[in-house]
């Protein structure tokens, strides 16, 4: 056995389209892993439990808000009294408000900035001085193809994700010397319930342009992560890895 202890990750939006493989994909690898959510969706919550059942307690659901810093103060603290010190911390926690912005309204604008960006510093400063203190930890962000490229009808989402790249590298250079790397990982169109819900034709008009000519599956962004989270890849850091079939190349 690894005289190592077992490496504790929190993954945000821990049961939603990409999250609940993320946690599947860590606990596989041997971490213990929290799955944080809002906990408002019971039949999904139960749901999750089955999906997860064959994982042993290795994935265990703490409720979240991430868009509240105080709510992340409380997380945090629980986290550390039932499951311990946090090495991982994967913030994958987004939702969609798609809208030209000629038609956009302001909670519309704000809910997605306060999940999507302003969520990754609310969780992200609860971790950071341990992390740093104890010369270890992982941070992953889930940004997406849409904050390289800009898309139609997400000005909000959009400019989130693109600010978790400045985010991801600004952190990266304060952290580097202490053994905690912080990148992001930018899926394309995925199957998961947030790609699934666009409507069909226009849905078909982006596969059509994806040169691998299908939608990515979530196991496929989850192993980008894992590998990103392991104690070996401590080399990178700032980093963006684009898991995207092709749709878009810098
Ligand atoms: N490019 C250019 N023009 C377009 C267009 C496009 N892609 N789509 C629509 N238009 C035109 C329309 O024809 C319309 O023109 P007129 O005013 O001349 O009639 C105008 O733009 C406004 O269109 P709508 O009234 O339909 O706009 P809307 O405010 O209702 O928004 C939308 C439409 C909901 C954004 C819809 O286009 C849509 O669902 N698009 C897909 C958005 C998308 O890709 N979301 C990703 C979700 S998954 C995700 O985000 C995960 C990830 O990270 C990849």
């Amino acid at each position: 056995m690894s005289p190592k202890r077992e490496r504790l990750a929190v993954v945000t939006g821990g049961i939603g389209g990409l999250g609940t493989e993320i946690c599947r994909y860590l606990a596989r690898s041997g971490r213990t892993v929290v799955a944080a959510d809002l906990d408002a969706r019971p039949e999904r919550l139960e749901a999750f439990r089955s999906e997860v059942a064959e994982f042993n307690g290795h994935i265990r659901f703490e409720a979240l808000n991430v868009a509240d810093f105080e709510h992340c103060e409380a997380f945090a603290e629980r986290v550390r009294e039932h499951h311990g010190e946090v090495d991982i911390l994967v913030n994958a926690a987004g939702i969609t408000r798609d809208t030209t912005l000629r038609k956009m309204d302001a909670k519309q604008w704000s809910d997605v900035i306060r999940v999507n960006l302003d969520g990754v510093f609310n969780l992200s400063r609860q971790f950071i001085d341990g992390m740093c203190e104890r010369g270890f930890g992982r941070i992953v962000n889930i940004s997406s193809v849409n904050g390289q490229t800009g898309q139609f009808g997400q000005t909000n989402y959009s400019a989130a994700k693109a600010g978790l790249h400045g985010f991801t590298m600004a952190l990266a250079r304060e952290v580097a010397r202490k053994g905690v790397t912080v990148n992001s990982v930018s899926p394309g169109y995925c199957k998961t319930q947030m790609v699934m819900q666009i409507p069909e034709p226009i849905r078909a008009e982006i596969v059509s342009k994806i040169p691998v000519g299908r939608l990515g599956e979530p196991c496929e962004i989850a192993r980008v992560v894992d590998f990103l989270s392991a104690d070996e890849s401590g080399f990178i850091t700032g980093a963006n890895v684009p898991v995207n079939g092709g749709y878009f190349m810098d």
